[in-house]
């Protein structure tokens, strides 16, 4: 397995995370059955525009925001899928409610974030 570190670096570059392609589908699929509409939970509606609201909105848990681009670390978002909700001073569980992202999703999320959450 010698060459797996090249091949890494060979993807690295390829393509940029971008939030159309890469994680609008995971919201549409784990998060928009809660996060919708008027009685959205959380105060969060990702139904209509979510890359705005997630760029835009403040949390109503934690100090930090909901997406910090460039850095997953000081992203509210990052943490609740992570389940380190409690690290950002933020409250309630992780997210989703009642199940977890697969690990490589959480990965994905943070990322993207980190790579500056681009649409
Ligand atoms: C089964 C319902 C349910 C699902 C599915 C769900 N959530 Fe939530 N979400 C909630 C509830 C209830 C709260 C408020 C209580 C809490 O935080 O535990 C919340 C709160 C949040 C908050 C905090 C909002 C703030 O202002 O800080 C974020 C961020 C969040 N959810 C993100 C997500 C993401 C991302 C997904 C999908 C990966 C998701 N949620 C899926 C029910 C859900």
């Amino acid at each position: 397995m010698r060459w797996l570190p090249l091949l890494l670096l060979g993807c690295a570059g390829d393509d940029t995370l971008s939030f159309e392609a890469d994680i609008a589908p995971i919201v549409q699929q784990q998060c928009s059955g809660c996060h919708a509409g008027a009685e959205a939970e959380g105060g969060l509606d990702l139904s209509a525009s979510p890359y705005d609201v997630l760029q835009n909105q403040e949390s109503n848990q934690s100090d930090l925001a909901l997406i910090e681009p460039g850095d997953a670390l000081y992203s509210y978002l990052w943490h609740k899928v992570n389940g380190t909700q409690a690290l950002a001073e933020g409250s309630g569980t992780s997210m989703p409610l009642g199940w977890w992202l697969a690990p490589e999703e959480i990965d994905r999320i943070g990322d993207w974030i980190d790579e500056g959450a681009a649409y």
